[in-house]
């Protein structure tokens, strides 16, 4: 699934417009507080600029339904002005002749942050007038916004096909590289880890992985629907009744390796109470938040030696320290893999923000700054803002 890449573009004296995903967090002050998504989008930025073009980056920041001044995307100018130590310039809406204005007198190699993409309707139901709109404002046009290539929006299908060579950035580039490289080719032994809160939005994960893994190691609330389905009490632990079936279906799988014990305890907040039970010990009122240390060990003697990781979802409540040791250990033992030269891929939010914690996130291959898209990736599925890229030539 190799796309045409922004490298192969001849954008010199050009106008780029620029997918990016912006969609930070603030904080209530209005400051970015996490920038791994801006920092991830420079290396495009910077070699567009390099190449003598004129950059104009648009984004989305949450879901607003209309223009709400607590989602504009001017903090986000400033931080990226500040973190690339030159001047942004913010229009403040993204269409219109105030913006062509904007645009088109803005000096050979500005750089220009559109506002909020998503404070026009048009964007999210992909209307073909905002597509001509935005479309009208670059030459060439580029994607990296790789963590909403899941939406088929404006800007990220509809303005696409209106450009000759719609190419990918680095940043997108890599995502399509790594994630690729897991789902379609991987380096054995293979291992996938799942974890996370929710099985629900794992269970597509583990139906296109499973046939092509070695070992599925199993933590998080997902522990518990098999748990469930092998007959095992499980106290008061996060279970979804939906999804029994999979789990029943799976849980006898030779592939998937589940805890040999938990940390218990009666919810989250009582981490005084936390305490190791083997698995067929969770007491009815308490509740599984954490893969035990036998668990942990057994789970890095399973990682010893794979070529290949992918890892989606926390081992258990990493934000509380009772319940973070089973996620520290897991990213441990990925870490010193990828010191080996193994590939290892870690996707999620959740995931990506325990190894932030850990101090461990520049340890792995790779790093997804998807949340949704990384998922719908691994799941096999097609995602609309790729498959609108033209193929590499
Ligand atoms: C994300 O944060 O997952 C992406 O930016 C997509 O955001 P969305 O769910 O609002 O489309």
């Amino acid at each position: 699934m190799s796309k045409l890449s922004v490298r192969e573009l001849d954008v010199k004296d050009k106008r780029v417009f620029v997918r990016v995903d912006f969609n930070v967090p603030l904080t209530d002050t209005g400051r970015v507080s996490a920038d791994v998504r801006i920092r991830a989008a420079l290396p495009t930025i910077e070699l567009l600029l390099k190449k003598g073009a004129t950059v104009l980056l648009g984004s989305h920041l949450g879901k607003p339904e209309d223009a709400d001044p607590k989602l504009s995307l001017k903090p986000v100018a400033e931080h990226l002005g500040r973190i690339l130590d030159r001047g942004i310039q913010f229009a403040p809406d993204c269409i219109g002749p105030k913006t062509k204005e904007i645009v088109t007198k803005a000096p050979k190699g500005a750089v220009i942050l559109l506002e909020n993409l998503r404070f026009h309707p048009g964007e999210k139901t992909n209307d073909p007038e905002f597509c001509k709109e935005l479309a009208s404002l670059g030459d060439r046009y580029v994607n990296d916004a790789f963590g909403t290539a899941h939406r088929a929006h404006a800007s990220t299908t509809g303005v696409a096909a209106l450009f000759d060579r719609p190419a990918a950035g680095l940043l997108m580039e890599k995502e399509i590289e790594f994630l690729g490289r897991v789902v379609q080719a991987p380096a054995r032994p293979f291992v996938a880890i799942i974890g996370g809160s929710k099985i629900s939005d794992k269970a597509g994960v583990i139906a296109n992985l499973l046939p092509k893994v070695d070992r599925m190691l199993i933590g998080g609330g997902a522990v518990f629907n098999f748990f469930k389905a092998l007959g095992r009490e499980i106290g008061k632990s996060v279970y979804e009744p939906e999804l029994a079936k999979q789990a029943r279906e799976l849980a006898g799988d030779p592939r998937i390796v589940l805890p040999a014990d938990m940390v218990a305890a009666p919810d989250p907040n009582s981490e005084s109470e936390a305490h190791p039970v083997p698995i067929d010990a969770i007491p009815a009122d308490e509740m599984g938040l954490d893969i035990g240390p036998a668990t942990a060990k057994l789970y890095a003697g399973a990682l010893a030696g794979a070529r290949t990781v992918v890892w989606a979802g926390p081992m258990g409540v990493f934000e509380k320290k009772a319940f973070a040791h089973g996620t520290e250990s897991v990213a441990r033992a990925v870490a010193a893999l990828t010191e080996t030269g193994a590939t290892t891929v870690v996707g999620g939010g959740d995931t990506v923000a325990a190894l932030t914690r850990f101090g461990l996130l520049d340890k792995v291959s790779h790093a997804s700054t998807g949340g949704t898209a990384c998922l719908e990736f691994l799941e096999g599925k097609e995602l609309p803002g790729i498959a609108a890229l033209a193929d590499a030539e």
